[in-house]
């Protein structure tokens, strides 16, 4: 297989604490991937006034995929945030937000959430006046018929069988309507997957009674980035919540979770997300033995009970970590990573 090139932007806080690890497990595993490291986040514009920087954009807009951590938000006008601006600048219109439950003792929640992610509320587009603020909302028809075209597109390719669309078209009649009239067009050519609709409000509280009812969900910016924490909270919260940001040519990959300052630096971070998103990272760059081999070892390392203590276990992160690398047979951490070998390599060989 050619080799793949992937950038990492680690971020701060728990960013971090959590990629970088799944870096060196992605390395063990597959040597085809070329790994390069880029800045961005709240750190990072208090030193050089830019949130991420030109040449990360370049980067990550030539890469066949990006791993991003987590960076703390900054409420200052020039201060754009990278998940955004990488999210908008690369078009990649398609966030799948996969909620699982491996912890045992939990309802058997199975459920994809398949969000729009390039517009909505997320324009930071607000017009202050002397009354107050307006926030613009765009809606529109080919951002909507590309979202619902992916997310049918893959529940095939996944063999999911139901797809909820959830909107609020009762009262925001003209954009969610158009956003639900383009569902219901298509949904009439889907032979296979059963479709409906729900309202936001209505689905919060189905999803919070009975989540085992749903098993896709498509829905508009922000009721996908709401939707998607409850459905966390339903599966042992934030640290096992994955999150891939689909494009026509590249992909991002993110845990669904924040940089966590409440618990940054303390090595308790939850590293599922994390390697759940190198699981889907490595599906998507057509490592499916190498994905397939994360899954069976992340599913081993809950199912023994090797928990962080957000879910009241006992393992830290690098406990957590060491059981998973035990599991795949990649033994103990080394104090050189193979990442770091590999780079070394590289510059001696002077490519
Ligand atoms: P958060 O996801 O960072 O934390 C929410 C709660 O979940 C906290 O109690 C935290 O300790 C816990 N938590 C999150 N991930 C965890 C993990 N892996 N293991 C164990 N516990 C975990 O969300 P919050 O507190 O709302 O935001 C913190 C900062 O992160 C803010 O500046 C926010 O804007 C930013 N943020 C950045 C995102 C990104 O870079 N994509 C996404 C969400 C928030
Ligand atoms: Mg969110």
């Amino acid at each position: 297989m050619p080799m793949k090139h992937v950038v990492v932007i680690p971020g701060e806080g728990i960013g971090p604490e959590v990629i970088l690890p799944t870096v060196d497990i992605i390395s063990e595993l597959v040597t085809e991937i070329e790994f390069e490291f880029a800045e961005a986040g709240k750190s990072y514009f208090e030193k050089t006034g830019e949130s991420i920087s030109k040449t990360a954009l370049e980067k990550a807009a030539s890469a066949d995929a990006i791993l991003f951590g987590a960076t703390t938000s900054f409420r200052k006008a020039s201060y754009r945030s990278p998940i955004l601006a990488l999210r908008q600048d690369l078009e990649l219109y398609a966030n799948v937000r996969p909620a699982k439950a491996f912890l045992p003792g939990l309802k058997k929640v199975d459920l994809v959430i398949i969000r729009e992610n390039t517009e909505g509320l997320y324009t930071q587009n607000e017009e202050a006046d002397l009354y107050g603020v307006t926030t613009y909302r765009r809606v529109s028809r080919k951002a909507c018929e590309k979202i619902v075209k992916f997310a049918f597109a893959w529940g095939r390719q996944n063999s999911r069988r139901k797809m909820t669309c959830v909107h609020k078209a009762n009262v925001l009649r003209a954009s969610d309507g158009l956003f639900l009239d383009i569902f219901n067009a298509e949904a009439s050519r889907q032979k296979k997957i059963a479709t409906s609709d729900m309202l936001i409000d209505s689905t919060a509280m189905r999803l919070a009674m009975a989540p085992e009812e749903f098993d896709m969900i498509v829905t508009l910016n922000l009721y996908g980035d709401i939707l998607s924490d409850l459905a966390a909270g339903l599966i042992g919260g934030m640290g096992f919540a994955p999150s891939a940001n689909y494009g026509a040519k590249r992909a991002l990959f993110e845990p669904a979770h924040g940089s966590a300052p409440d618990i940054a630096g303390k090595g308790i971070a939850n590293p599922m997300a994390s390697l759940l998103c190198g699981k889907m990272m490595l599906d998507y760059l057509g490592f499916s033995k190498e994905a397939k081999m994360l899954m069976a070892a992340i599913e081993k390392t809950v199912a023994t009970h090797h928990n962080s203590i957000d879910v009241y276990g006992r393992c830290n992160t690098a406990a957590c970590i060491e059981s998973l690398r035990s599991i795949l047979g990649i033994g103990e951490a080394h104090k050189e990573p193979a990442r770091v070998k590999r780079a070394k390599m590289k510059r001696k060989n002077g490519r």
